[in-house]
């Protein structure tokens, strides 16, 4: 089959497209023949190496373990393992390929893929597989995040994001009031998404606008949690996910890591810090929440650009440029 492949850690231009051999698939798993693989900043990590740290967490100490990068992907059931009766050849799938976490080549920037059955959910058919690609780990790391309970009055730092985005429809869907942080040149898109409020980081500062939120969903964390406390209304909830701007910001060595420690540390004495011992969802039922949403119109993927996989290391640069309306996706 035809793949990308990456045999050290650098620049996207060092990523070819070859032919190499069918993955193996074990009795769990299911063969899908890729459709539509997303392009997103976790993938930009690994494929660069840095924060160096992700190197020793399971991605490979000098070079990535698994050559094949991409990780989040919608597509055809090719072949099923004897174990994975969820599923038969020609179902429409989607889903992410890695079981645990997200700092390692997935293998989804390639003809074929072998997935975990239960990583998967059947891809709704009012969106295309360019839609549903965009939506696994963006989606599972908002449901993670996103509290249980009424949201009441939300703001999403980063709104026209992968992961803004999915926070952005999935907070409107739970009955939310949401406003949308971004770039002038983004207010459109998260608009679009259906924001009721839109904030310009170009011209205001959302924490000193004197507006109070039940929650603060922070994308970018480009201000520090004391100043974002500023604008939390009385027993809100401030969550991080964080972005290091493709290396530009976070350390080269721990990446972001040390601010999650900190916040990690603080939540044990503030109220507004989610506590690091929160259960974290069932991956099948997160994936068949997320299938849900998408079969709703809750939940609308918006596609800036669909690549060739031949053009994969192209596609990355358009994602570290930043200047995308919506999602990136490569396709086989
Ligand atoms: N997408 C996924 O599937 C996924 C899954 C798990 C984890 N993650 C992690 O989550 C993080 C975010 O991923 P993402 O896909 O959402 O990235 P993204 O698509 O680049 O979204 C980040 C958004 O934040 C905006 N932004 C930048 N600076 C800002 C500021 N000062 N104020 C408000 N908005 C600002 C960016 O717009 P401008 O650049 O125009 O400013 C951009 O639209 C990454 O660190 C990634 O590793 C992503």
């Amino acid at each position: 089959m035809k793949a990308i492949v990456q045999d050290a850690y650098g620049s996207p231009s060092r990523l070819r497209l070859r032919d190499i051999e069918l993955p193996a698939v074990q009795d769990d798993e299911v063969l899908v023949r890729v459709r539509a693989a997303s392009v997103h900043p976790d993938v930009w990590h690994v494929v660069t190496g840095r924060p160096y740290v992700l190197r020793i967490m399971g991605a490979g100490l000098r070079r990535p373990k698994n050559p094949v990068p991409g990780t989040d992907m919608a597509g055809v059931v090719e072949s099923a393992g004897p174990h994975a009766t969820r599923f038969r050849p020609g179902d429409e799938v989607f889903g992410e390929t890695l079981r645990s976490m997200q700092w390692k080549n997935g293998g989804a920037y390639a003809e074929y893929v072998a997935v975990h059955q239960d990583n998967l959910a059947p891809k709704p058919a009012n969106v295309s597989f360019e839609q549903a690609a965009c939506v696994p780990t963006a989606g599972l790391i908002t449901l993670l995040n996103l509290p249980p309970g009424p949201l009441g009055n939300v703001l999403v730092n980063g709104a026209a994001g992968g992961v803004g985005g999915c926070a952005l429809q999935i907070a409107k869907a739970r009955g939310a009031t949401v406003t949308g942080v971004e770039h002038t040149a983004k207010l459109d898109l998260v608009r679009k998404l259906g924001a009721d409020y839109v904030i310009d980081y170009t011209q205001e500062d959302f924490t000193r606008r004197g507006e109070r939120y039940d929650l603060i969903f922070d994308v970018p964390g480009n201000r520090p949690f004391a100043e974002c406390r500023r604008a939390l209304a009385p027993g809100g909830t401030y969550i991080l996910i964080g972005h290091d701007h493709y290396g530009a910001e976070g350390r080269r060595v721990l990446g972001s890591l040390p601010r999650f420690v900190g916040l990690m540390t603080q939540s044990m004495f503030r109220p507004e810090l989610p506590k690091p011992t929160r259960p974290v969802p069932d991956r099948k039922e997160s994936m068949a929440v997320l299938a849900e949403l998408l079969e709703s119109g809750a939940l609308t993927p918006i596609v800036d650009r669909a690549f060739p996989l031949a053009e994969t290391a192209d596609a990355l640069r358009y994602l570290t440029e930043g200047t995308a309306r919506g999602r990136i996706v490569v396709t086989p």
